[in-house]
């Protein structure tokens, strides 16, 4: 089944065509988004994940059209984003991943122990009554990761997720995103030996689809065309 899917999709923000004519047809589990800067990597993401409407051009994520059906889209689809700070709504940590849990009405006992298993999964047990500022640069994000996952997203969009971590905690962070869990992903990544960790690749030049296929192809051509 296609992760995404679309025909002549267009962006215009304001008087600027942002993305134009992009069709893609996604079907690995695991994708990454690379290009330069101002490329339209995020407006992809933000497009994919409902947050953005399009401005011409057909779109399908995992068979639902994000214009026609949000509601539908929001279930399937969880995003993360670069700074984990921007993402924490909630005083504490276990009331922050809870938060996500919303709309789902879940009963409190079923709800409290979701958002105890997400914690423990993502190596926060025991952290659920701190205020949530307080945790470190890494933590938080982890942080971000538990509000994403703890509802059993069909797809995660990660935009630059790792781009303000250390080593350590984007590897971390890096392979949560990764590991077969039942999620597809869509990456936004400079980091190119990341990039090469998802099957596929989509590069992104001036709005437009400069390459697409195997990681490795993918970020090969980009590589190259970086030297030259
Ligand atoms: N609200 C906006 N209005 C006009 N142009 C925008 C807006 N948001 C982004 N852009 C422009 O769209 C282009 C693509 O941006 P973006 O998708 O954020 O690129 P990337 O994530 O690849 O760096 C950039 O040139 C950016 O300046
Ligand atoms: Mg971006």
């Amino acid at each position: 089944m296609s992760i995404v899917r679309c025909a002549g999709l267009r962006v215009r923000l304001g008087a600027r065509e942002v993305l134009g004519e992009v069709s893609l047809d996604l079907s690995a589990r695991t994708i990454a988004l690379v290009g330069d800067n101002g490329s339209g990597k995020s407006t992809l993401a933000r497009v994919i994940a409902g947050l953005l409407r399009r401005t011409g051009g057909d779109l399908r994520v995992m068979g639902c059209d994000p214009d026609c059906d949000p509601a539908a889209l929001r279930a399937r689809v969880a995003l993360v984003l670069s700074n984990p700070d921007a993402q924490i709504m909630m005083p504490t940590v276990a009331e922050d991943v809870a938060l996500s849990l919303r709309s789902a009405r879940l009963p409190r006992a079923e709800r409290d122990a979701r958002v105890d298993a997400a914690l423990a999964r993502f190596g926060l047990d025991g952290l659920g009554d701190r205020p949530a500022h307080d945790l470190s640069g890494g933590q938080k994000q982890l942080l971000a990761l538990c509000g994403a996952f703890v509802r059993g997203p069909r797809l995660v969009i990660a935009d630059e997720p790792t781009a303000l971590l250390d080593g350590r905690n984007a590897r971390r962070v890096a392979d949560h995103l990764l590991a077969d869990t039942g999620h597809a992903l869509v990456l936004v990544t400079h980091d190119l030996a990341l990039a090469r960790r998802c099957e596929s690749a989509v590069l992104m030049a001036d709005g437009r689809v400069a390459a697409s296929g195997a990681s490795s192809a993918v970020v090969d051509a980009y590589e190259s065309a970086l030297t030259c």
